[in-house]
């Protein structure tokens, strides 16, 4: 009979839904490195309290941001171990699993945010949470969340042709595409972690850095930049992992009521992603440290044409499939 009670999960110490309450409640801890008041630190707040509410506190999200818990050399890595059972990392940081993450740093790849929308919609994006990366990792993709087009920034010269670039060396946050990105502006660059990118940039390590304007703004990068130019040249984006046996592991009706938080956190997420860059844009315009150039149209496809080479490097490490899928789903 023990045998039997075993096999079950009964002798496992596996608990039931009334083993929770809000006295004693099921703990998600979910570590990410944006600022509280970044986009993707208002979604993480967000889906904590729908959480709450939907599971009358029998659940609780302990939301970890700012790296306190981890940062971006580790989150994955706690997140594999159990350590940490959600994470929201920029897509482009999954590349140690699999490279085809890095279509996000493809240059100029998506026109706009309906058509970054359309691809998180898609079959093809679901197509990236499939893969046998994930699961023999015990990770799981969630969902999709926005951030927005990334700027350049320095502070040796204002930014705008491919021959400001030369010289300069660049923060970038993973992988060999940004390399080559720089590297097809005749630029260095040197991945550093998000939270120590504020302390490299004051110190001169590196000249300059491309963000989203939201987390320009909140990690107040302007303070330790001299311009910034508009160039929008490529995105940065989220996507929301979980640890496997962990998710699995939940009761099955607070699972339902957690999953059911995250569909709507997502839909919050997707909704404010494009506002809160647009305010943040006008924030760093208007404190007056950091030169803001607003880049045409015509200038960005001269930067277009110049990382060209980027392409023709890696299409078939993302994948035609993959880059392909994205481009038909322009409107
Ligand atoms: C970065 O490292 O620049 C970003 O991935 C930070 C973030 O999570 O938005």
């Amino acid at each position: 009979i023990a045998l039997v009670l075993a096999a079950c999960g009964g002798g496992g110490g596996a608990k039931s839904s009334d083993d929770y309450t809000k006295e004693n409640p099921l703990v998600i801890k979910f570590s990410h490195v944006t600022a509280i008041d970044s986009v993707k630190g208002k979604s993480a707040d967000y889906f904590a309290k729908l959480v709450d509410e939907k599971t009358e506190g029998r659940v609780k999200v302990e939301v970890y941001p700012s790296s306190q818990l981890y940062g971006d050399a580790d989150e994955l890595d706690a997140l594999m171990s159990g350590n940490v059972h959600m994470i929201a990392p920029s897509v482009t940081k999954m590349v140690k699993l699999d490279p085809r993450w890095q279509y996000v740093d493809m240059p100029f790849l998506f026109q706009d945010a309906e058509h970054v929308q359309a691809f998180f919609d898609s079959e093809v994006a679901q197509s990236l949470f499939n893969a046998d990366a994930l699961a023999s990792n015990d990770i799981m993709g969630k969902a999709f969340w926005p951030n927005g087009f990334k700027n350049f920034s320095s502070n040796k010269n204002p930014l705008v042709k491919p021959e400001d670039f030369a010289g300069q060396k660049f923060r970038a946050q993973a992988g060999k595409v940004l390399e080559a990105q720089f590297k097809a502006l005749n630029a260095g660059s040197a991945t550093i972690s998000f939270g120590e990118t504020y302390a490299a940039l004051q110190q001169g390590t590196v000249d300059g850095t491309e963000n989203p304007h939201n987390n320009f703004d909140t990690m107040k990068f302007y303070e330790v930049q001299k311009y910034y130019s508009t160039s929008a040249h490529g995105r940065l984006d989220y996507a929301i992992f979980v640890n496997k046996s962990f998710w699995e592991s939940m009761p099955e009706d607070l699972g339902k009521l957690v999953d059911e938080a995250l569909a709507e956190a997502t839909t919050y997420a997707q909704g404010l992603a494009a506002d809160e860059n647009a305010k943040s844009l006008e924030k760093i315009k208007s404190v007056g440290s950091v030169e803001v150039y607003e880049m045409s149209q015509e200038e960005r496809d001269v930067l277009k044409e110049a990382m060209q080479p980027v392409y023709d490097e890696f299409a078939d490490v993302i994948t035609k499939e993959l880059l392909d899928g994205i481009e038909a789903l322009k409107k």
